[in-house]
């Protein structure tokens, strides 16, 4: 593992497998955003999860593996496309919904018949899970609706309270939660967009189907349209048309604008992506009245990075 100051040491490491075997909370880094983590074949650790969340018991976890020998053992099929997507891309951002073995508990997937895992791409998480010698059910780690945390000083202090340990891995390199992909229909369905396109997924297995939004009073899992948010009123704007009253910060892209603060934004969606929690962490915390974020281009490779923000927008 490349070390460096700011992760987990392997004695860390092996304390918080041991408090995953015990039952117990940890939140650990992913290359995505941070996991708060149980062991996902125990109810009671994962009902833990729910409580220190305040998470509505309808909203499935993903179950995190160190190999894909590990997740074939906790889903009843293993079809051709999750191998060559598995294959092509785990370890990484893209979460795998399939039908669940009696393995998984009901608690861990909201009482659905399906699982969602993933392999993620971070040498603490992948030790974790490797020396915990059990698959780890883990939702971000921020209470629900408010931001994922993309850096250990995200993470809320009641939240701190609830797990037993804290690893360290640096800075989520996606800076973004996985893409979601059902495989238990006719059609793949992309459930979440992220980091992996849809035409990235297309490349490999054919024709994707987006997901529709949600319709009537029960979201789809997942689907519930404020998510993601900071405290303070987050709004996107076009051509750098901001709220005349009130204090605020922009965050631009090609042309900066009249706001208390500005912040030039990166180009490219991985780079943007890879900062966006950040910089909305930070912002949220100096009580401004409003964050104006401008629309990012519609390309698809932005496809994540505009979901989050309409959903931090209190957008469906
Ligand atoms: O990048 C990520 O995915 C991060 C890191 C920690 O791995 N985790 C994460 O978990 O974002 P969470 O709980 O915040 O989001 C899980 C998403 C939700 O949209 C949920 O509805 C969907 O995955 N999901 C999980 N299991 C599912 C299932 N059986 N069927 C449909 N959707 C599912
Ligand atoms: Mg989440």
């Amino acid at each position: 593992m490349k070390r460096n100051s700011s992760a987990a040491r392997p004695e860390e490491i092996a304390a918080a497998a041991q408090c995953i075997r015990a039952g117990l909370l940890v939140a650990f880094p992913t290359e995505t955003v941070y996991g708060l983590g149980a062991n996902a074949l125990d109810p009671d650790a994962v009902a833990r999860i729910y409580e220190a969340k305040k998470r509505p018991a309808a909203s499935p976890l993903i179950v995190h593996v160190a190999s894909i020998e590990q997740a074939k053992g906790l889903v009843s099929s293993w079809p051709e496309a999750a191998e060559r997507l598995a294959q092509d891309f785990w370890p990484g951002p893209l979460t795998l919904v399939l039908p669940k073995t009696s393995a998984i508990p009901d608690i861990v997937t909201a009482g659905l018949p399906t699982v969602g895992v993933r392999m993620p791409d971070h040498p603490v998480a992948q030790a974790l899970i490797r020396e915990a010698g059990v698959p780890i059910a883990a939702p971000s780690a921020n209470p629900f609706t408010r931001l994922s945390p993309t850096r250990p000083d995200h993470l809320d202090p009641e939240l701190r309270e609830a797990v037993a340990m804290v690893l360290e891995g640096g800075r989520a390199r996606v800076g973004i939660e996985s893409t979601v992909l059902s495989l238990t229909g006719a059609r793949p369905v992309l459930l979440r967009p992220g980091a992996i396109s849809q035409a990235d997924l297309e490349a490999r297995i054919g024709p994707v189907e987006e997901a529709g939004r949600p319709a009537g009073a029960h979201p789809a899992p997942g689907m519930h349209p404020r998510h993601y948010a900071p405290r303070t009123r987050l709004l996107v704007v076009r051509g750098g048309e901001l709220p005349k009253a009130g204090r605020g910060a922009y965050l631009w892209r090609a042309q900066p604008g009249e706001a208390a603060r500005t912040v030039r934004m990166p180009e490219g969606p991985g780079a943007y992506a890879a900062t966006l929690y950040d910089i909305l962490h930070r912002l949220d915390r100096e009580g401004f009245d409003w964050i104006a974020v401008e629309e990012p281009p519609r390309g698809p490779e932005w496809s994540g990075v505009r979901d989050r923000l309409r959903r931090a927008a209190g957008g469906g």
